[in-house]
């Protein structure tokens, strides 16, 4: 897919918030810090779109960015970061699953995780809920780059048998690899949505 255009739109926790135009969301998902804004950075080939930061729990809001004036990318709050404030967490929970639970458009949910670090409890918690509410989900592993390939395959196959996947797509924020799998996933659910 071309990105012809790509822009913020704004940020949300109310579902009143949401953009109502019914066009197909992609929503990006994982733990905090795991690069879920560097990964929609880099599959938009842009910078500082999506704000990314080495201090987790930087994006503590829904964000929602207009690609092509076509379909959405969904930016989502990183979970599981134990020294957000009380409040944001107790925020999280509700608000993620509101979120989640409402749109008719969320054609594909993007679950990261770290490729240095087996997946948690919560990952698999997400990835459970995701495919028992019947959302099409695709798991990614990022920071590839950090890793050998031998490195990078064990950390792949130990992912699948923790959260009991057949596939997880490797990727790098860095040199992009594991781009046009996502993209073809991307475009195809988007193709699919009436
Ligand atoms: P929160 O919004 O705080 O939950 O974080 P996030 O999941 O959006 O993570 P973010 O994209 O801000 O990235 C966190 C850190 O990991 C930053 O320092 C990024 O530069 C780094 N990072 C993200 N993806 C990659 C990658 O593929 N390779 C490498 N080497 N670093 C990455
Ligand atoms: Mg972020």
């Amino acid at each position: 897919m071309k990105v012809t255009s790509a822009r913020f739109v704004k940020s949300a926790t109310n579902p009143e918030h949401y953009p109502r135009d019914n066009r197909p969301e992609i929503a990006f998902m994982g733990r905090s810090n795991v690069g879920k804004s560097s990964l929609i950075n880099s599959l938009l080939g842009t910078r500082g779109l999506a704000r990314t930061s080495s201090t987790p729990g930087r994006t503590q809001l829904i964000n929602f960015f207009s690609i092509n004036d076509a379909f959405y990318f969904v930016d989502l709050p990183g979970y599981g970061y134990a020294r957000v404030p009380r409040d944001v967490k107790k925020l999280w929970g509700p608000m993620v699953e509101k979120y989640l639970a409402t749109r008719p458009g969320l054609v594909l949910s993007i679950l990261i995780t770290d490729s240095r670090h087996e997946p948690t409890e919560l990952d698999l918690l997400m990835k459970e809920w995701l495919e028992s509410s019947g959302k099409p989900l695709i798991i990614v592993a990022t920071k590839a780059d950090k890793l050998s390939s031998n490195q990078l395959r064990a950390s792949l196959s130990r992912a699948s048998a923790v959260l009991n996947t057949k596939e997880i797509v490797a990727y790098s924020a860095v040199n992009r690899s594991g781009a046009a799998r996502l993209w073809k996933e991307i475009t195809n659910r988007i193709a699919d949505f009436k």
